[in-house]
């Protein structure tokens, strides 16, 4: 069965991102949001990603429009009903998303390959509260997802070899770089990041030095695009909190413990960016 409609789940920050991209390589995309008003929220990002693109020369007009016209909303789990892959993107919590798969799962044909954009949960736990456990995988995004080649693409114990070679040919007509990454607690990606993300919150909290020093460090020393600090704000310290302790529970190694600052201040709803200030603050700049 070829890929060409593909549906998403969700049209957040990576929800988005993944219909944007998967519109821009020219696929009918059905992107499905909870109500009207979260789903213009997310048509309006992938619109202004798309006008910035072009303000940078990285995109031009047709494309935009070319774009925008493979994309279509819907708050119904119904207009999903054509889409050869569907790729969640929703909160990260187990029943929600084993939720919405019965609810896709009504609607697709028996052929429908479902994606998890996952970056925590179990893929063959996922896998098996579906009735397709075989047409079922990880394709883990990163963010911003237009911008970033990667894609980890995730087996479970059940997931079968086709789907498992469409989806990383699919993968790769999107211009990502996709490699594969077993089925464990933050793939491969999130299990080497998470802990430089929380030794960096351990520092600070140590007095290793300022916010800025530590950023710069590494930014300036080891060349890297953001300071550590800073992409906590960008990832969310309530998702890195989350995705740690998920880490931790599974391996046990205390590299991958949330140090008690983090806790706090999620706690204290400093987010990062989304909330307007974590290790930075962004109320006056945003
Ligand atoms: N459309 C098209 N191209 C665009 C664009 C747009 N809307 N906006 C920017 N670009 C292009 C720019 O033109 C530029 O291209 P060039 O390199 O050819 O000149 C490039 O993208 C970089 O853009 P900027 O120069 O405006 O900005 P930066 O250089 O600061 O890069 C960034 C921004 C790509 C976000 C960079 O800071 C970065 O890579 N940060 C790290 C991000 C990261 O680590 N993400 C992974 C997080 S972990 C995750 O997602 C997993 C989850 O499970 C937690």
């Amino acid at each position: 069965m070829a890929i060409k409609t593909v549906g998403v789940l969700g049209c957040g920050l990576m929800g988005a991102g993944i219909s944007q991209v998967c519109a821009q390589a020219g696929y009918r995309t059905i992107v499905r949001e909870v109500d009207d008003l979260t789903l213009q929220k997310g048509m309006a990002r992938v619109r202004s990603f798309l006008d910035v693109g072009i303000e940078k020369g990285k995109v031009t007009p047709e494309e935009r429009d070319r774009t925008l016209a493979n994309l279509t909303g819907t708050t119904a789990f119904e207009g999903l009903r054509e889409c050869d892959l569907v790729i969640e993107a929703i909160v990260e919590n187990l029943e929600g998303k084993r939720a919405a798969y019965a609810q896709v799962e009504k609607c697709v044909g028996e052929q429908t390959i479902l994606a998890s954009n996952t970056s925590s949960l179990c893929i063959t736990e996922l896998a098996g509260g579906t009735t397709r456990p075989d047409r079922f995988l990880g394709l883990h995004f990163f963010n911003p997802v237009p911008l970033m080649k990667l894609v980890e693409v995730i087996r479970g114990l059940t997931t079968s070899d086709e789907t498992y070679r469409q989806v990383f040919a699919f993968a790769q007509s999107l211009g990502k770089e996709p490699i594969t990454a077993p089925d464990q607690p933050g793939f491969i990606v999130n299990r080497l990041l998470v802990p430089y993300l929380l030794s960096a919150v351990r520092a600070y909290e140590s007095g290793l030095g300022t916010i800025e020093d530590i950023d710069k460090g590494m930014q300036l020393g080891c060349g890297h695009p953001m300071g550590p600090l800073t992409l906590l704000d960008f990832v969310g310290l309530d998702t890195t909190y989350y995705i740690g302790n998920i880490m931790f529970e599974e391996f046990r190694d205390p590299s991958y413990a949330p140090p008690p600052l983090l806790k706090r201040m999620v706690l204290a709803g400093r987010l990062g960016r989304k909330s307007g200030r974590g290790f930075y603050d962004y109320r006056s700049s945003e």
